[in-house]
């Protein structure tokens, strides 16, 4: 099955946003099979996001994704990248669609609330960072038949 890495950066712990953005995945009828709340440390940041550590931004970006408590979450499901990354929105908020959770909830790239795996290998590189394989489960929703 399908699996992507959702990570709710710092400001959005701060601005009580957990509930509003867990609440639209579980609308859309996605499962999420892992969620822990944790400070991330400078090594699972800096694994995170190895592939931008050549860009200016970098130590930036670890200062601010290690400077409070961050939501991990693995979802599960057909396709789940694509749609997952279609209800983030662009990674500018500024070019994010309204409906989109950076769209409605950010203004700014560096603060735009959440980071969602781009591809299945983004995702498999991702996910061990933050969970290890026995905390993720395998599970069926009840109305399974309904979304899918
Ligand atoms: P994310 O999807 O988590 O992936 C990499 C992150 O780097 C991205 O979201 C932004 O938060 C951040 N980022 C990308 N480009 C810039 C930039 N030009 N300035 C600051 N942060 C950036």
């Amino acid at each position: 099955m399908e699996r992507t890495l959702v990570v709710l950066k710092p400001g959005a712990i701060q601005r009580e946003l957990m509930g509003e953005i867990i609440k639209r995945f579980e609308l859309k009828g996605t499962t999420i099979i892992g969620m822990k709340l944790l400070h991330a440390t400078t090594e699972q940041a800096n694994r995170h996001y190895a592939v931008h550590k050549e860009k200016s931004f970098f130590p930036e970006l670890v200062d601010y994704i290690t400077s409070g408590p961050i939501l991990a979450m693995v979802l599960a499901g057909p396709n789940i990248i694509e749609i997952v990354r279609l209800m983030t929105g662009k990674t500018n908020p500024l070019e994010s669609a309204p409906g989109t959770i950076r769209g409605d909830f950010s203004l700014n790239t560096q603060k735009n609330l959440i980071h969602a795996s781009d591809s299945v290998e983004s995702a498999e590189y991702e996910i061990p960072i933050y969970f290890m394989d026995e905390e993720l489960l395998e599970y069926h929703l009840l109305n399974e038949s309904s979304i899918y």
